[in-house]
């Protein structure tokens, strides 16, 4: 498992929920648990919860840690990721300014540090060293040095943010001074221990080092250390990382690239979340192991289940990153998952065993409603889904439909396995009533009806031409050649991408094309990539895509821009007219859009719960809400509100 900020730590020191997060996944048959990143020094702490390792006072929490880790299984390893920010750590939290190689303005931290003098190189190499020596005295197997995602050692050896003229910067030689004195530090401290180097295969930032420049680099680097960790990219990298669109594995060529180059063991990292995946990664010689972060955030039995072929009892990532990394870029707030209602909150969230079996009766079978019968079922109830469509999956069926989202499906299919494996009983097609309630008489009922649009009252919102959003991506409304949005939140804005690119070739096509050169590539990737319809979007608000996290936003916005799509903020929609829109501007001045051919509103949602009111008011049963027919809540909400409850019961 690769280190993952889980904002867990308090002043630095390692907590009980930390602990209790790694016992987990070592108890889940993770081989090695990369624990950090720790910071080494107060100039590399990047936000207030990471864990510290610049002083002995933080050894005897470390300690815990690691004495829990390996009690929890005998061929456990652990190893600290000794981290330090440089330029991309923040004023306000290291409470001086920053320090780099060079001064050189940050768009992460949005600061110009101050260049580093060689009595701050000194210090840190020496921060470095201790550090690795605290790791080794705490328990812990290995060491890796945080030198990926646009951090310090990045910063020394990359062109664009190193651009010292003293023997640290320069040739690749001297730009490479640091790294290598640093691990030889290390090296002369800690002799035979472990310590490995994550490195990023490819900056993707321009004039800084490519894969091609990682090879030499890693070649050179390789004889000091034990393993390369390869994942790509800075935290300002504008080719998407880890989104839900970016297809699975497919950074395994950076782990390649350098594997070709050295004769240390690689580990290849990114988007690798599942086994089987893992397996061909493996087997096709691009790695020597894999990397799984955010898989075992989801689910830290991955490996055990594995093991045991159990793949489809997997509780698979979707990389949403709505849980993990976006609250890791709110700085304090401590990581969750969507997927995972235990994730980070493991001993507070143990499931509860079964007093008394009660029968219980779920309205509604999407993301709410699925989990409550989850984790009830698993706990012994008799469960009951009553569902009026055909399928299961409510508004997921719709989620994952826009390009890029389609890892949402996996969570349906996850719960159809759970259905069969709990003995779930599954009621499609059912329109539920009062009466129906009476009839079946259960000890509980969980309404889980979810929501239903808001449509907002301006005048000429019911015409022929005016759908609402979700019913495109239902198939049930037609798209045209020129098309106005209203509303700019999520759903807004990834239906301008579907909109835009609706009837653009697949990729398969364009792989068919281009292998028989039956067409010039640049044609085709225009006809597989560009945007075809005229897409303009009106938000009311000065800012869109106000429910999207702040990792998968600028993803999608980028697309947009790319596609054509026109934004407009702070906007009044005034008149819906047969094949025109008109609005107040942001200086309130009425502008008008003409020869639309569709109009769609994305507005928001309201709960449907018609339903709560007369269950109520029945006698013995009770009656729980559960995702939006409460309040419109994100999937997260809905799902951990559901383990809440399926628990509690
Ligand atoms: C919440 C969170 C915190 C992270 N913190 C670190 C870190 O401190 N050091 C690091 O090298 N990578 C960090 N990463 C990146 C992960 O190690 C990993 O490369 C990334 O999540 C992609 O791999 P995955 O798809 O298997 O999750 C973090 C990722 C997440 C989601
Ligand atoms: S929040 Fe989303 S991306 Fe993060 S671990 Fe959970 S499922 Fe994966």
């Amino acid at each position: 498992m690769p280190a993952l900020n889980l904002n867990l730590a308090y002043e630095g020191f390692v907590t009980k929920k930390l602990i209790d997060f790694y016992v987990e996944r070592a108890k889940g048959g993770a081989g090695m648990l990369i624990v950090g990143g720790c910071y080494v020094d107060i100039y590399g702490k990047g936000v207030p919860s990471m864990i510290s390792i610049e002083s002995d006072e933080y050894i005897p929490k470390l300690i815990e840690l690691a004495d829990a880790v390996h009690k929890a299984r005998d061929d456990i390893k652990i190893c600290a990721q000794l981290y330090h920010g440089g330029a991309y750590t923040f004023p306000q939290i290291i409470g001086r300014t920053p320090i780099a190689p060079s001064a050189v303005y940050s768009k992460f931290s949005k600061t110009t540090p101050r260049e580093m003098t060689l009595e701050d190189i000194k210090r840190e190499q020496q921060a470095f060293a201790d550090a690795a020596v605290r790791a080794k005295e705490a328990g812990f197997d290995a060491v890796e040095i945080c030198a990926n995602a646009g951090y310090l050692f990045t910063q020394f050896v990359s062109p664009k943010t190193n651009i010292r003229t003293d023997e640290y910067g320069g040739s690749l030689e001297n730009r490479l001074r640091f790294p290598i004195e640093t691990i030889k530090l290390i090296r002369s401290s800690v002799n035979d221990f472990i310590i490995g180097y994550r490195i990023s295969g490819d900056d993707f930032v321009p004039k800084s080092n490519t894969y091609k420049e990682k090879a030499i680099i890693a070649e050179k680097l390789s004889k000091y250390l034990d393993y390369f960790n390869v994942t790509g990219g800075w935290h300002e990298t504008k080719t998407p990382q880890t989104t839900m669109d970016v297809p699975e594995g497919c950074y395994t060529y950076l782990a390649e690239n350098i594997k070709n180059n050295v004769s240390i063991p690689v580990l290849a990292s990114n988007r690798i979340n599942n086994p089987e995946l893992a397996e061909h990664i493996l087997m096709a010689g691009k790695a020597d192991a894999i990397c799984m972060g955010r898989p075992l955030i989801a689910d830290p039995f991955l490996p055990m289940k594995a093991k045991k072929g159990e793949l489809r009892d997997i509780m698979v990532c979707i990389g949403c990153n709505q849980g993990c990394f976006d609250s890791i870029f709110k700085i304090v707030q401590p990581i969750s998952c969507l997927r995972n209602a235990r994730a980070a909150n493991e001993a507070r969230t143990e499931l509860k065993p079964l007093k008394e079996k009660k029968k219980i009766m779920i309205i509604g079978a999407g993301p709410g409603g699925l989990e409550a019968a989850r984790v009830a079922g698993m706990r012994g109830h008799e469960v009951h889904i009553f569902e009026k469509d055909d399928k299961i999956g409510g508004l997921l069926n719709i989620i994952w439909i826009p390009p890029g989202r389609n890892e949402f499906k996996k969570m349906i299919d996850n719960y159809s396995y759970w259905i069969q494996k709990y003995g779930i009983h599954l009621h499609l097609d059912q329109e539920i009533t009062i009466d129906k309630i009476k009839e079946f008489n259960p000890d509980v009922v969980f309404l889980a009806t979810g929501s239903k649009p808001i449509k907002p009252s301006i005048p000429g919102i019911d015409r022929e031409n005016v759908f609402w959003a979700n019913d495109v991506f239902s198939g049930d409304a037609p798209v045209g050649k020129n098309n106005v949005i209203i509303g700019g939140g999520a759903t807004g804005v990834e239906l301008a991408i579907y909109l835009a690119k609706y009837g653009n070739i697949s990729l398969e096509t364009f792989d068919f094309l281009t292998f028989y050169k039956a067409l010039e590539p640049e044609v085709a990737l225009k006809m597989l990539q560009g945007g075809r319809n005229k897409v303009t979007v009106l938000e009311q608000l000065p800012k869109l895509g106000s429910a999207l996290g702040k990792t998968t936003k600028w993803v999608l916005l980028d697309k947009c821009d790319a596609l054509g799509v026109k934004f407009l903020t702070s906007v009044i929609v005034k008149e819906i007219g047969e094949n025109y829109v008109s609005y107040l501007d942001a200086k309130d001045k009425e502008q008008m859009i003409n020869d639309i051919d569709m109009v769609y509103y994305a507005t928001g949602v309201e709960p449907n719960d018609d339903l709560f009111k007369e269950i109520k008011q029945l006698e013995n049963i009770k009656v729980t809400k559960i995702g939006d027919v409460r309040e419109p809540q994100t999937v997260l909400e809905a799902v951990h509100r559901a383990y809440k409850i399926g628990n509690s019961i």
